[in-house]
């Protein structure tokens, strides 16, 4: 039986953008701790996202350098180059927020050193001989960044729209960050994908390495909650609960689980092609007005 998927999934029309990525900066001095006010799981459900990215995306960055070696195509290229520069500016974004959490007397340090480990040494390159396992170890990387990226895309997604965050009071300069962040990962969504596309494309790869991307994420999540819960210097006794979890989604205020679960077929459908999830118009309108997105056009060479 072949492992090659077929035919190629067709990537929708008017989705594809130049990248670039936008020097950004954010200013957490008027940010509570809970900045979901009110709601502390809600809050430290999407601070995990400052736990896993730094370590994530820069881990992202190193893979996509050693790949771009394999890429024939000047297009993809562009885009591959385009992707590892904003993939550097969110982990160094994400990255910023650890201070402030620890001058809130909410030290990550022993949980972003898991992370850190998983990441470069679990993940890292191994010490394997040049040739086909280092090639092979390379591919299978890649194409866990495919499927993690489905992941960076759905929740991108999901936060451009997110209104009820709005509603609830939620810290504007934190949902900049994410909204900035999410937009940029709806306008590069395809990218991963279509390396791995052009690398191997095979569909047992493609199962398998979204089978451990989706078990490590809610693995890591779950034991991210029940960090930030249970050291949150605010809390009596905090919990990470299952029941939170679920009445987020119901206020709409974290992703609904019926839409997670949804998004799992999505991703393993012989057809699947990012480009048909998320809209690319939405996510530059949000660029457009990112209070910190016009910051950095208006501090970059190009900019007014
Ligand atoms: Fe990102
Ligand atoms: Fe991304």
């Amino acid at each position: 039986m072949s492992n090659k998927a077929s035919p190629r999934p067709e990537p929708a029309a008017q989705e594809h953008v130049p990248l670039k990525a936008r020097n950004v900066a954010f200013d957490w001095a008027g940010t509570p701790l809970h900045w979901v006010p009110g709601d502390p799981s809600t809050t430290h459900t999407i601070n995990v996202l400052h736990l896993l990215l730094p370590a994530g995306e820069r881990w992202f960055v190193h893979v996509y350098k050693q790949a771009l070696p394999l890429i024939r195509d000047a297009r993809l290229r562009e885009d591959v180059l385009g992707f590892i520069g904003q993939e550097a500016m969110h982990s160094q974004a994400h990255d910023g927020v650890l201070p402030h959490l620890r001058a809130q007397g909410l030290d990550p340090e022993p949980y972003t050193a898991q992370v850190d480990w998983f990441f470069e040494k679990l993940l890292g390159d191994r010490t394997l001989p040049p040739g086909r396992a280092r090639q092979w170890w390379l591919r299978e990387r890649i194409a866990l960044i495919a499927a993690i990226e489905h992941y960076t895309a759905f929740l991108g997604d999901w936060v451009l729209n997110a209104e009820a965050l709005d509603a609830k009071g939620a810290d504007p300069v934190m949902l900049d960050l994410l909204r900035w962040h999410g937009a940029e990962e709806v306008e590069h969504r395809s990218v991963a994908y279509e390396l791995f596309l052009h690398v191997d494309g095979g569909y047992r790869r493609r199962a398998r390495t979204w089978a451990l991307a989706f078990g490590a994420l809610v693995f890591m999540w779950q034991r991210g909650m029940r960090f930030f819960m249970e050291n949150d210097p605010t809390l009596r006794d905090g919990k990470a609960s299952a029941k939170d979890f679920w009445r987020g989604g119901r206020e709409g205020v974290l992703p609904e689980p019926a839409a997670m679960l949804r998004s799992i077929p999505q991703y393993l459908s012989p057809s699947y092609h990012p480009s048909h999830y998320g809209s690319t118009a939405q996510a530059a309108a949000y660029l457009a007005r990112s209070p910190a997105a016009v910051a950095a056009e208006a501090g970059s060479p190009g900019g007014a």
